[in-house]
């Protein structure tokens, strides 16, 4: 497995594989990998001659006060992890590479499917995310690039920003991975101790109690919304950021819950802010 800590050898390789007839796959990550991210790169090598995968904590995603300096990071541990799984090649750069001095180039997705949900509580958030992963695409080349659907609203401005960028590359969404308990996974559940991580099981199972409302047939967006929020709120350690029912295309208000409907939370656990969601078709 190589592993490229410069832009110019990282697109270099990218360029060779795509003479050589090579498919690329890309799976972009923050590191600290879990079953999540390697579900992502298990579906790239099914799909792909190559896999790339980048590792790369961007601090232009975070906000004053967020967590970017005390974001868990071993590369040493995940370079292991993706030698196993036969990946071809990392991607992991310094912030001084990516981001040298001087740098001013950001690449920003608007309306309503940056200004919701995450959007809201981490302004810039998006703009971070489509500018750093605009760079990686520019630099590793990829036919196909894997984003979980865990983080649904990132999927849906990537794919947004592919489309009307016109880059030349698919992107396949997969699905969420969780503990047996129904925790998602996420790099961010170290920060958990052991009340918190009891409590975090919030987030999944009033999905479970939306998902059951549905299904029994309620198609109130404030009932079923209220009913979640009333139950999270009588868990201990946790602090609601937002829970919403939306369109599931464009994140646009729904009359009633019918279609697409994307449900999403986000709940801070202690200090921990976790989130997860239910795509669903009505
Ligand atoms: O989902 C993530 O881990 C990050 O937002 C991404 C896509 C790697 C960009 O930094």
């Amino acid at each position: 497995m190589e592993i490229f800590k410069k832009i110019s050898d990282m697109q270099a390789w990218s360029r060779d594989q795509r003479k050589a007839g090579k498919r690329i796959g890309l799976v972009p990550t923050m590191g600290y990998l879990h079953e999540g991210h390697l579900s992502l790169v298990r579906k790239a090598k099914a799909d792909c001659d190559a896999v790339i995968v980048s590792i790369f904590v961007n601090p232009l995603q975070f906000g004053v006060g967020e967590d970017y300096e005390e974001y868990p990071r071993d590369l040493t541990r995940d370079c292991g992890l993706l030698e196993k799984e036969g990946v071809e090649a990392v991607f992991a750069p310094s912030v001084r590479e990516m981001y040298p001095a001087g740098y001013s180039t950001t690449v920003e997705v608007s309306g309503d499917i940056t200004a919701r949900l995450c959007g809201a509580s981490r302004p810039g958030h998006f703009r971070g995310v489509t500018t750093v992963v605009s760079k990686l695409f520019n630099i590793c080349l990829p036919d196909i690039a894997y984003f979980g659907q865990k983080d649904a609203q990132q999927a849906m401005v990537l794919e947004k920003m592919v489309r009307e960028l016109n880059f030349p590359l698919k992107i396949v969404r997969c699905p969420i991975v969780r503990e047996a308990d129904g925790l998602a996974l996420s790099s961010r559940n170290v920060y958990l101790n052991e009340e918190e991580r009891k409590s975090a099981l919030v987030l999944s199972r009033s999905l479970a109690l939306a998902r059951e409302m549905i299904e029994k047939g309620e198609t109130g967006v404030a009932s079923v919304r209220g009913a979640m929020i009333e139950f999270i709120q009588s868990t201990p350690h946790t602090d609601i950021d937002y829970v919403e029912i939306l369109n599931g295309e464009d994140l646009s208000d729904l009359a009633e819950i019918k279609g697409k409907v994307l449900i999403a939370l986000a709940v801070r656990v202690g200090r921990t802010r976790l989130i997860d969601n239910l795509l669903l078709e009505v």
